[in-house]
């Protein structure tokens, strides 16, 4: 009885860790294929500690931050005055469309129209903090 316990603990741990695995790889995809949809904003970003924002603001720790979340960088009145913060979802609707999300804004990027960019770009934004 005791080792019939033992085996189904055994075998319990086995699919536990072997789902983390699968969700560490799932999650690392993800992060890989953000940082490809990365290279769309990286004509205006850079997302690294340390550097200076360029055309658009350094994108560093920008997730849970509040909008305008940059010293350095000079923000239109309407990402200044928006008062929201970089959620999931509010980054989500930005980059699908950021002219829709807050008109008057100054980032001169169409969007992502693939929920699926979207959220691997987010994704990639998350390891930079
Ligand atoms: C052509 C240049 C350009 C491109 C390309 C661009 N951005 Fe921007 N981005 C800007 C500018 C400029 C601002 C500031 C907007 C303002 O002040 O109105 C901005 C603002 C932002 C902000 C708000 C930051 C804050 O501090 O509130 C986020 C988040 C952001 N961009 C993400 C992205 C992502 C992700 C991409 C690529 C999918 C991207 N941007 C592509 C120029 C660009």
């Amino acid at each position: 009885m005791l080792r019939v316990s033992f085996f189904a603990a055994l075998a319990g741990f086995v699919v536990a860790t072997s789902g983390q695995v699968l969700a560490d790889d799932a999650d690392a995809a993800l992060v890989k294929a953000g940082s490809r949809v990365f290279n769309a904003c990286r004509a205006c970003h850079v997302a690294d500690a340390d550097q200076d924002s360029g055309l658009g603001p350094n994108l560093w720790a920008v997730i849970g931050a509040k909008s305008a979340h940059r010293d350095d960088f000079d923000y239109s009145d309407a990402v200044k005055k928006a008062g929201i913060v970089w959620t999931d979802e509010n980054l989500d609707k930005w980059l699908a469309n950021p002219k829709a999300f807050l008109s008057g804004n100054k980032m001169a990027f169409i969007g992502l129209p693939k929920e699926e960019d979207r959220k691997a770009v987010i994704a990639f934004l998350k390891t930079k903090k």
